[in-house]
């Protein structure tokens, strides 16, 4: 079977430098909020030319914290997209706001920016762009409408570290950036971790003190926070990775445009298409075709795993029924997400396994259509 994603074979490249660091955490006998934190959020702020980066339990709770930070609350809506992980919306329903949900470009599967600009009203407060799959949205017109309404704009980064737009990474054009270091992402921890970044010295002070029980000195509380701390084993695997990612998307991005040369001659797969003067990293390298529930299972039945990201659009989600949105409410949302399927891609997959996978994806969808 030739896996989605292989987190041992990146592991055997790192295990020593790893092992050792670990090993240096358990006998300090200093597990939270140490040096491996401290270094790692200097690291990382250097990494995307932010000011600040604060480490959070999450990329949720970065996006939840974020929210927090900038008083965003019952009263407030908040624009994002229905196609998306459910935790970019979770964060927006922790603080009592609503989520508005504003359709995508079919192409990019990112905001659209006219749709954006239709679901502004007078208690809109912030936009959460999310950089879906690696590629970053167009952020200029994103920014200039935020400033228009004086608007917040958080980044969703979870699956897009070090991508770029415009020279600029993702997580340092907005007011913050939230990121996700969730095992399978492309800078992954060996459990939950994540980031807030900012420029903002105000927004990193107060996500600092929201992460830890709303203190600055201990046991003197200035507001209710939550336990959200990225902890120092977490930090300190971090730091060994950082140094590698750059090539890793590299890598993932090499891969990604071999599957567009082996797919190109086929026009019923839509290859995922990049935006100009950016920078992709490919967390997922994702195409439309037709007939997609049919093409994935016999995928699986041919050892090729592939994923469907995501099934259901947030709009359409159960635990979203109060808000009454029926199907049509987002066409572009609702029709990309019956045709898009993820294929497998990580930095150490080989160009044979990339062959396998696209003669078996071109096979299924032939077959299928001699059939039907
Ligand atoms: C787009 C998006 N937003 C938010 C999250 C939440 O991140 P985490 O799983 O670290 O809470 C994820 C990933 O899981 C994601 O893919």
């Amino acid at each position: 079977m030739i896996p989605i994603l292989d987190l041992q074979k990146q592991y055997e490249e790192i295990r020593q430098q790893t092992e050792q660091e670990v090993l240096k955490v358990l006998s300090s006998g200093r597990y939270i909020l140490g040096e491996n934190v401290k270094k790692f959020e200097e690291n990382f702020a250097q990494y995307c030319s932010t000011g600040r980066a604060i480490g959070l339990a999450s990329g949720t709770d970065a996006l939840h914290i974020a929210l927090r930070a900038l008083d965003i609350g019952p009263a407030d809506e908040v624009i994002t997209v229905a196609f998306t992980f459910f935790a970019t919306t979770e964060a927006i329903s922790y603080v009592g706001a609503k989520p508005v949900f504003a359709d995508i470009n079919p192409k990019t599967f990112n905001l659209d920016i006219d749709e954006l600009e239709k679901k502004i009203t007078p208690k809109t407060k912030a936009i959460i762009p999310v950089h879906l799959y690696g590629q970053p949205v167009d952020m200029d017109p994103v920014v200039e409408l935020a400033k228009k309404h004086d608007l917040f704009v958080i980044e969703d980064c979870a699956q897009a570290v070090g991508s770029a737009y415009k020279g600029k990474k993702v997580g340092s054009i907005g007011d913050a950036g939230c990121f996700s270091f969730f095992p399978t992402k492309n800078l992954g921890a060996a459990g939950d971790g994540g980031m807030l970044t900012t420029n903002s010295n105000y927004i990193a002070e107060r996500v600092a003190s929201l992460r830890n029980h709303g203190s600055h000195i201990r046991y003197y509380h200035t507001e209710v926070g939550l336990n959200s701390r990225l902890d120092e084993l977490q930090a300190a695997i971090l730091n060994v990775k950082l140094p590698h990612i750059d090539r890793w998307n590299s890598q993932r991005k090499e891969a990604a445009y071999y599957y567009n040369d082996l797919l190109k001659e086929y026009p019923d797969i839509a290859t995922p298409v990049e935006m100009d003067d950016t920078d992709c990293v490919y967390h997922q390298y994702t195409v439309k075709i037709p007939q997609r529930d049919k093409v994935h299972e016999i995928l699986k039945e041919n050892g090729v795993m592939s994923m469907i990201y995501y099934p259901v659009p947030i709009h359409l989600q159960e635990a979203y029924s109060r808000l009454d949105l029926r199907e049509g409410y987002l066409p572009n949302t609702e029709k990309v997400t019956r045709q898009v399927l993820s294929l497998p891609i990580f930095p150490e997959i080989t160009r044979e396994q990339q062959q396998k996978v696209a003669n078996e994806l071109i096979k299924a969808i032939e077959t299928i259509s001699v059939k039907s």
